[in-house]
């Protein structure tokens, strides 16, 4: 028994990672156990942040449950820095025990959101990048805000990836804003068509039920499928 990995990665911050992994935990809800973990969050007083309370709540089994500590920092930096501001510290290696320990005794799916981008640091001495190429997910989603920048932002991160031994099975573009702002929102899937080994999906602005519909639609064709 071991669980399947997906982890959604993104091309910054605020570009729909959580969104996306909310709404992909409700699709794959439907379809087993299911957990999404966001490990460190900054930002947030509380004993969680929002990003932790909103995957938390679209999951069908408590983190704890499976032996997974979130933490969330007061400090709107980086975790490790965020951490150290309040007297603790984040580390790879003991985030790695725990998390291989729980996807042994797992049979469901984890949904993973990262803090930030690929290279956003993970602890003082790791980036995202470390924590993905160890855990070595059954799936990679990059999601890119569906705007104005998107074009080099998605190629630049792809390419970026790809140098540290990462890879993505798919691209997801959301609209983080309402449309009619942007004038790009209609050409940037086609712009970015052969950029992963599968057609861009695209999330219109609106609920996250209906982008779980779209998620869990693209999930059965196969589009997560690694190539
Ligand atoms: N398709 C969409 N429709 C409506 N709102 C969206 C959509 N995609 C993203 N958003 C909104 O855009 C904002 C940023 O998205 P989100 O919080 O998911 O980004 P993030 O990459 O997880 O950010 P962070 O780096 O802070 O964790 C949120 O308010 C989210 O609800
Ligand atoms: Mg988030």
């Amino acid at each position: 028994m071991s669980a399947a990995v997906v982890a959604v990665s993104g091309t910054g911050t605020g570009v729909g990672k959580t969104y996306v992994a909310t709404a992909l935990t409700l699709a794959l809800a439907s379809r087993g156990s299911v957990v999404a973990v966001k490990p460190y969050e900054s930002g947030h007083g509380g004993p969680f942040g929002p990003d932790q309370r909103a995957l938390a709540e679209a999951s069908t089994i408590d983190v704890a449950e499976l032996g997974l500590r979130v933490r969330c920092f007061p400090d709107a930096v980086a975790p490790p820095e965020a951490a150290r501001r309040v007297g603790e510290r984040v580390d790879l290696w003991s985030f790695l025990a725990r998390f291989q320990a729980a996807r042994a005794r797992f049979s469901g799916m984890v949904v993973l959101e990262l803090a930030g981008g690929i290279h956003s640091p993970f602890d003082d001495a790791h980036t995202n990048a470390a924590v993905l190429r160890a855990l070595a997910p059954e799936h990679h989603l990059l999601v890119a805000p569906n705007r104005l920048g998107v074009l080099h932002d998605a190629r630049a991160t792809v390419r970026a990836a790809r140098a540290d031994g990462l890879i993505f099975d798919a691209l997801v573009l959301s609209q983080t804003a309402a449309k009619g702002a942007d004038a790009s929102c209609d050409s940037n899937a086609r712009a970015l068509e052969t950029l992963v080994h599968s057609t861009p999906i695209v999330l219109e602005h609106g609920a996250v039920t209906a982008a779980a519909a779209t998620l869990g639609a693209a999930w059965s064709a196969g589009a997560f499928r690694r190539r």
